[in-house]
């Protein structure tokens, strides 16, 4: 069985490499030097591409050597968010988006990955995160027993537009294949459109970007987490760019002009304060999920439906556009908190997610991510 297994792992490895690891050394702009073939690589190199907390590509990838089978998921302690994210429930919510990445990706190549979560525990709740140490998730990558299921075989890169939209033209009843995808007990998804809601969210959101980008920890953790050019993006490619907010064409201009006279901490948050507002006022369809309690396991399981609502959108021609800040749990946000929670949950809910649809222009930069081999570690 182990034979058969590596035996098609391997022909898959020579007929995909070539093509996957292409436009990986294209968009990484670091070539990626690739270990022995072992199709367990493959898949964490498309994985890497799930959208995470401010990009922080916030896991660690084991590759067990005594079981050719296992991928271990582990945390990666130095790229946290302790200012904005401090018990790291949006971290563990990016590693349940590579989850579902990585499922998707070994489904789509006739494999089906078996995920173990938390095999040796969860960190508590009100644990950052910096010294957990054991494994997130356990995969175990078998041979389907079915045809493989359809869905892309390649990387999501394309930049999470998040500048100039347009209102999604979203009709009733598109919604449905969005709610199907959420196989979750205990997540829950719903859709906001009709005026009085997005009259009562729309203040929160903007509020809350507001005073995230006026207090100095979030501020700061987030603008030392900006890349102006692609020398910076090469050297620690995790974190922010211009990119999903200019389209390629006026791209380079912006990033020069940055690079040379870099704005000033303080004006760079007010400035994105203004565009969210201005991307807030035209926004006219949302998305909440949410789940019943706030276990590690539920914040994995909404990441993983997340990830895989933005897959559908993209699909669909949309911009997913997260709106994390009232749900931020620093305490400067404990008033957002509340009143986002007291209008959208329902007792003992927690809101995990609140993101907007949006229309995106065509032109824009694909993003950028860590490479795989640079993800493996050891133990
Ligand atoms: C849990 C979670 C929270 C996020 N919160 C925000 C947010 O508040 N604002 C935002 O613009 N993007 C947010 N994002 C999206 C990330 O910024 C985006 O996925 C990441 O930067 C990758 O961008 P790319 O798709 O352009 O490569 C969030 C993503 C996740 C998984």
């Amino acid at each position: 069985m182990i034979k058969a297994f590596h035996s098609v792992a391997g022909l898959l490895l020579v007929l995909v490499l070539a093509g996957s690891c292409a436009d990986t050394a294209k968009e990484d702009s670091a070539p990626t030097v690739l270990p022995p073939p072992d199709v367990r690589l493959v898949l964490v190199d498309q994985a890497r591409w799930a959208m995470s907390a401010h990009n922080m590509q916030p896991w660690r990838i084991v590759l067990d050597r005594a079981d050719p089978r296992r991928i271990g998921i582990y945390l990666a302690d130095d790229r946290l968010l302790p200012a904005t994210d401090p018990y790291s429930r949006q971290i563990v919510m990016s590693i349940g988006g590579f989850l579902e990445a990585l499922r998707e990706a070994a489904s789509a190549r006739g494999f089906s990955a078996r995920i173990a979560p938390f095999p040796e525990g969860a960190p508590a709740g009100e644990d950052g995160g910096s010294s957990f140490t054991r494994p997130v998730a356990n995969v175990r990558i078998m041979p389907a027993t079915g045809a493989a299921q359809p869905g892309s075989a390649h990387a999501v890169s394309s930049a999470t537009v998040k500048a100039n939209l347009e209102p999604a033209d979203f009709s009733l009843g598109q919604d449905q294949a969005y709610l199907e995808a959420n196989a979750w007990k205990g997540v829950s998804l719903r859709f906001l459109r009709d005026e009085d809601s997005l009259a009562q969210l729309k203040p929160v959101l903007r509020e809350a970007f507001r005073l995230e980008m006026q207090h100095e920890p979030t501020l700061l953790e987030s603008y030392r987490l900006m890349r102006r050019n692609r020398r910076q993006i090469a050297e620690r490619p995790w974190g922010l760019s211009y990119g999903s907010n200019y389209p390629e064409k006026s791209l380079r201009l912006i990033e020069l002009f940055e690079t040379l006279f870099p704005m000033e901490k303080k004006k760079w948050g007010l400035r994105g304060a203004d565009n969210f507002d201005r991307e807030v006022d035209k926004a006219a369809v949302f998305l909440i999920i949410a789940t019943d309690g706030n276990n590690r396991l539920l914040q994995l399981q909404a990441g993983m439906l997340f990830q895989r609502l933005w897959r559908i959108a993209l699909r669909d021609g949309y911009a997913m556009v997260p709106a994390s800040q009232p749900l931020q749990e620093y305490q400067a946000m404990a008033e957002h908190y509340r009143r986002i929670h007291r209008s959208f949950a329902s007792p003992g809910q927690t809101i995990q997610m609140i993101a907007w649809l949006g229309r995106p222009d065509p032109g824009y930069r694909p993003g950028f991510r860590i490479p795989a081999v640079k993800l493996l570690s050891p133990e």
